[in-house]
């Protein structure tokens, strides 16, 4: 692809309130990823609505989320940042991938059986289909890398599988996807159960640390974090809250973890969640402001909005006219 760098993408939903550890997990690293990678990310969108949405509500979550990837450094001109429901091409790939997808394959996926038994009211087809939808979304962009956390990790393999079947019935067409394993974000865990990860659904606020929450609420969530009676500032898994808070201060200050236990040596948890509070502040605060300058510009964004979404469009189609000729779709009279 351009400048023969290889193809590298990812998407995340506007669902849910984004925390700490969408940023310090993810989304930092997308940043750094820009460089090295041809990077396209987008907002799935399409993805969203597997379960009920309010329609404002997820259009402006949808534009937050763009705003957000533009504020946390992604340069729109060199990663493609878009819409997933403004490049048509995931659809219509989508479809033709689910007449490749079996039945008792999408049954297996844990992701489904969980958010089946979550949304027992609307397990619908879409739902079923999810990672169908997401290896087209991979596949357009014939994408080398896909940084994926382990969540994702199955639905990855079955993209795999799925471009595989397909090129040994049609010959090479697809860029086999493997899993981006750099270095990758910090693993942030719950504040209040610090052996879960942090969620954006967790039912308890405390136990997240939301990306547009206040300087004082950040301060009095650390306040509360749920550490152990060990009385040692050490890190190691006995103490996984500790750990936790170790290591949310070194994503956020760029601290290494020796150079921090030291630091903290023989001093208080007292201390160290207010030390912790305030280095995620100094992350947050400005992110926020970033977010709100640009969300005032409403003609830049939608400029950039518009630019990215005909470029995904561009390669997205490439891959799609070629798997529609060799399906054999009647070709287009221009
Ligand atoms: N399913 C992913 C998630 O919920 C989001 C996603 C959609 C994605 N399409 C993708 C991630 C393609 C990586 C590649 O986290």
């Amino acid at each position: 692809m351009l400048d023969d760098k290889k193809v590298l993408f990812s998407g995340m939903q506007a669902t849910g309130s984004l925390t700490l550890g969408n940023y310090l997990g993810a989304l930092k690293n997308w940043v750094k990823l820009s460089d090295d990678y041809q990077c396209f990310y987008s907002v799935v969108d399409m993805h969203s609505i597997t379960v009920r949405q309010d329609p404002a509500t997820l259009r402006k979550r949808a534009r937050a989320l763009m705003i957000l990837y533009i504020a946390a450094g992604i340069d729109p001109e060199k990663a493609v940042i878009y819409f997933q429901s403004h490049v048509s091409a995931h659809a219509e790939l989508a479809w033709i991938l689910d007449c490749y997808t079996y039945m008792g394959e999408m049954n297996r996926m844990t992701q489904f059986k969980d958010k089946s038994a979550k949304h027992a009211d609307n397990i619908n087809v879409g739902l079923f289909a999810y990672p169908v939808l997401m290896a087209a979304d991979i596949l357009l962009y014939q994408t080398d890398l896909v940084p994926v956390g382990i969540d994702q990790m199955q639905h990855l393999e079955i993209c795999r599988d799925i471009a595989m079947r397909f090129n040994n019935i049609y010959g090479p067409t697809f860029t086999i996807p493997e899993a981006y394993i750099g270095k990758v974000g910090a693993k942030i865990m719950s504040l209040q159960d610090p052996t879960k990860k942090m969620s954006k659904s967790d039912e308890n606020p405390n136990a997240s640390i939301y990306l547009m929450d206040d300087p004082d609420t950040i301060r009095r969530k650390f306040k509360r974090a749920v550490t152990d009676s060990e009385a040692c500032i050490c890190y190691r898994d006995e103490q996984p809250g500790i750990k936790n808070l170790l290591d949310i201060y070194c994503a956020c200050t760029g601290t290494s973890t020796e150079d921090a236990v030291r630091a903290f040596d023989g001093r208080g948890y007292g201390e160290l969640k207010e030390a912790v509070g305030e280095s995620v502040v100094a992350v947050l605060e400005p992110l926020q402001k970033r977010c709100e300058e640009l969300t005032k510009e409403k003609s830049y964004i939608d400029g950039i909005i518009k630019a990215n979404a005909e470029k995904a469009a561009y390669y997205a189609n490439k891959t799609l006219r070629k798997v529609q000729r060799k399906i054999g779709f009647p070709d287009r009279i221009r």
